[in-house]
């Protein structure tokens, strides 16, 4: 290979991953953990992205469809199926492509970001839309294959899906040369922060690090039965990727936040947009609505005092903001075209009358 390997040759030692098993990759992980200096001015913290939309298909879903894809290859299994509020199927269509196997997707009619349908079009999934929302897809593509065991479940509720998924911990103590003090990442289905947890959990047991982050798991205001306790029936956001009222992983995630001495914090639409823009127009990355949760959630957390100054912070910004040019759109001025003339460009900037 030539650079990085992917993350199943990366981290093989640490992966439940058999000696003879042929890795499915497209090379996914290997993210940067980027310095963000505005974020780190305003909050007096030294904040880092770890950017997750760099991974193949633009989301930290690769990571767990790797192993996902690889296991269901090994078992001998030829297709897969997914419930997906859009990235997870984006992968699974990836990686079952890479594989040479059958992928079908289920998602929610009409609520799915363009960019992310356009994903699974294009690497050749059969696309079922469903007449119900995300919760109501994953029950149903649990019970297709308990019904069809010869189809993997390739949802987060899948044990390989985590076990990908906590390399993003790994890499970032790995950059770093500790754990950082608070972790912060958007939660939807809450697989990523119980996989990010095993991975934080992993290290300092084998005494890699010394100490464990504070997880914070944010949620959209609309959809966040975590922070309430109790599940949403009818989730709502502009952030679809997690639009979801009963998280397959509560447990996981709830052990998470209290093992970590964290918190769970919802964070409206209106604090989510600010923060995506802010993401883009401050520190250049262009993320999508949903990822912004990490730093809606920092910025909250720090105005009320929840999050000390000085702290080593790591939100992870989940998927890239091309999967949904929509929502950057939104409220954009009509854009009139002027004639080919200098003059007119700097009229443009204000520079000429
Ligand atoms: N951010 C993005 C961009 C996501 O797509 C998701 C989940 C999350 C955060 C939340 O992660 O579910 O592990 O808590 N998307 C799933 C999907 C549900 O179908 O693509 P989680």
């Amino acid at each position: 290979h030539s650079g990085w390997p992917g993350l199943i040759a990366a981290y093989r030692d640490r992966l439940a991953v058999g000696d003879d098993w042929q890795a499915v990759t497209l090379q996914e992980g290997g993210t940067p953990l980027l310095p963000a200096e505005h974020l780190s001015e305003i909050t007096g913290c030294e904040v880092y992205l770890k950017v997750e939309g760099l991974n193949p298909t633009g989301s930290f879903k690769d990571r767990g469809m790797t192993m996902a894809v690889t296991d269901a290859v090994a078992r001998g299994q030829r297709a897969v199926l997914c419930a997906s509020t859009g990235n997870t199927s984006a992968s699974a269509a990836a990686y079952a492509a890479k594989a040479g196997i059958t992928c079908a997707v289920l998602i929610p009619a009409g609520k799915i970001a363009m960019g992310k349908l356009a994903q699974s079009v294009i690497y050749g999934a059969t696309i079922i839309q469903v007449d119900g929302n995300f919760d109501d897809c994953l029950e149903l593509a649990r019970k297709a294959t308990s019904e069809f065991p010869e189809i993997a479940l390739v949802n987060s509720v899948n044990p390989a899906r985590i076990e990908g998924q906590k390399t993003a911990a790994f890499e970032i103590c790995d950059v770093l040369g500790k754990a950082p003090d608070v972790h912060a990442l958007p939660v939807g289905n809450a697989g990523n922060i119980t996989a990010y947890w095993r991975g934080y959990k992993e290290y300092h047991a084998d005494g890699v690090t010394t100490s464990l982050p504070r997880m914070l798991g944010v949620q959209a205001a609309g959809a966040a039965p975590l922070v309430h306790g109790a599940p949403v029936k009818n989730p709502e956001t502009i952030a679809t990727a997690i639009r979801i009222g009963a998280p397959a992983s509560w447990n996981a995630a709830v052990a998470a936040r209290d093992e970590s001495n964290g918190q769970f914090r919802a964070a409206t639409d209106e604090k989510l947009l600010e923060a995506y823009r802010l993401i883009a127009s401050r520190e250049g990355v262009f993320v999508e609505p949903a990822s912004a949760a990490s730093v809606a959630g920092l910025l909250a957390a720090r105005e009320d005092g929840w999050l000390e100054p000085g702290q080593t912070v790591v939100c992870t910004v989940t998927g890239n903001g091309l999967k949904d040019p929509d929502t950057a759109l939104l409220g954009m001025p009509e854009v009139k075209a002027i004639p080919v003339d200098p003059v007119a460009v700097a009229r443009a900037l204000g520079l000429a009358e």
